[in-house]
Parts: structure tokens; C-alpha cells; sequence
């Protein structure tokens, strides 16, 4: 079983919408795979994405940061091939809790030096923990130049996923009816972003 877990000091940078889209897609192009989701965040928003979902995978692993270890024990003997773990901004403990349980981190960060200027607890807590990572590029908006610098700034730090995740409505109103971006109508280029993230991190835990 591998453990994905999205992670971000940072409020407000896309874990949770990512969580929802990746989780949600690998579960359609991996049809044959055991996926679930575990959301760490007491505020509970992937919880009630997925409460509001109509399909049945991935399913939700009921957990907290004091059981995640026991519960991901539980979830690998049951058979769940990838678990993808959301996790809650600010609180370190949780959110270090999340990541040493972790086999790929992805971090979200959004285009602006004040983002990249705050990845810095984040970062110390995974190289700590000595867990691979990559930061994931998430509202680009496009024609800007402003992504190409974040993506060349984050690079000193670490790797940086191969496809930015563009600005786009589709991954905000997708979220309100238990649906994620590539799924709704208009998601064409919101599923081509995350089939690549997909791509991505299934060679990343490979060559881990
Ligand atoms: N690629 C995107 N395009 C458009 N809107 C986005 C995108 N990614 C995230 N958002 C929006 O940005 C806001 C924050 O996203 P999200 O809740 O996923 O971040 P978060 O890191 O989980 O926040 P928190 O730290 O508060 O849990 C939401 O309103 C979401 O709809
Ligand atoms: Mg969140």
C-alpha cells in the first residue's frame, strides 16, 4: 500500500481540492485498485466533499492523527492499494503526524512569492522526517510569468511536479456537489493536469 499525503502549513493553497481531484481520478483510471481517503483536517472539508459524493470510490478511512498509524495498519491488511491523506493547515503536530506516515508527500504551493515564502515549516518537518516530496505548482494563472519563477524558485528547495495545475473555476465548483474538477463538465483540462500528476507521483513511488 502506498500513503500519499498532501501537506501545507499554508491555509488556502488547494490540499484538499487536490486530495478530492487526485484521489477521485486515480480511482476512475485505476479501476482496479482499493483506494480510500483519510481526512486529518478537523474542519472536515474533504469529509463533506466526500459525504456529498455520489460515486463510491474512493472510499473514506475514518481517522484521526492519534490512530492514522493504526488505521493505515488496518487498510493495508484490508487490501487498499493507495491511501491519500489530507491534512490541516497550521497545526504542525498533525500535520508532521500526517507526513511520517507518509510514502510521497505533495505540496501544494501557489504562485506567489508570499507562498513560497512560507513553505519553510513544511519543508524542515519533511526533510526531518526524511520523507521524498514535490511540491505540486496549483493556480497558475495563465499568460503570467509568475509561474515559471515560482516553479524556478521552488526548484531550489526540491522537485517540482512536471505539470502546473492552472487557476481554473472548475476545480472551485466542482467541490460543492461531491464531484472534482476532471469529473464535471468543462473539466477537460482540469483531468489532463491531474492524469499528469497522476502519471507523476505512480513514477515517483516506483523509483522511491
Ligand atoms: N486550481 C484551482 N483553481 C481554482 N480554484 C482553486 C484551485 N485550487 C484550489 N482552489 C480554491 O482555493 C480555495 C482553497 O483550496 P483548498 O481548500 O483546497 O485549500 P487547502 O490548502 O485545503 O486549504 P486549508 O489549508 O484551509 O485546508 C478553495 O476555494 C478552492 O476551491
Ligand atoms: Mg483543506
Amino acid at each position: 500500500m502506498k500513503t500519499i499525503v498532501f501537506a501545507a502549513s499554508k491555509g488556502g493553497v488547494g490540499k484538499t481540492t487536490l486530495c478530492a481531484a487526485l484521489s477521485s481520478y486515480a480511482s476512475s483510471a485505476s479501476k482496479k485498485k482499493k483506494i480510500a481517503i483519510v481526512d486529518l483536517d478537523p474542519q472536515g472539508s474533504l469529509t463533506a466533499w466526500w459525504n456529498q459524493r455520489q460515486e463510491e470510490r474512493p472510499e473514506l478511512i475514518e481517522a484521526s492523527a492519534g490512530n492514522l498509524s493504526e488505521m493505515l495498519e488496518k487498510a493495508a491488511s484490508a487490501g487498499y492499494d493507495y491511501v491519500f491523506i489530507d491534512t490541516p493547515p497550521g497545526h504542525m503536530k498533525t500535520i508532521e503526524t500526517g507526513i511520517s506516515n507518509a510514502d510521497y508527500v505533495l505540496v501544494p504551493c501557489q504562485p506567489s512569492p508570499v507562498d513560497i515564502a512560507a513553505i519553510g515549516d513544511t519543508l524542515s518537518a519533511i526533510e526531518e522526517l526524511g520523507k521524498p516530496f514535490a511540491f505540486v505548482m496549483n493556480r497558475v494563472i495563465a499568460r503570467t510569468r509568475i509561474g515559471e519563477q515560482a516553479i524556478l524558485l521552488l526548484a531550489n528547495h526540491g522537485k517540482v511536479a512536471g505539470v502546473p495545475v492552472a487557476q481554473r473555476t472548475a476545480f472551485a465548483t466542482a467541490m460543492t456537489d461531491g464531484r472534482s474538477a476532471p469529473e464535471v463538465e468543462g473539466g477537460k483540462r482540469a483531468e489532463e493536469e491531474i492524469g499528469a500528476l497522476w502519471k507523476f507521483l505512480l513514477s515517483n513511488l516506483k523509483t522511491k
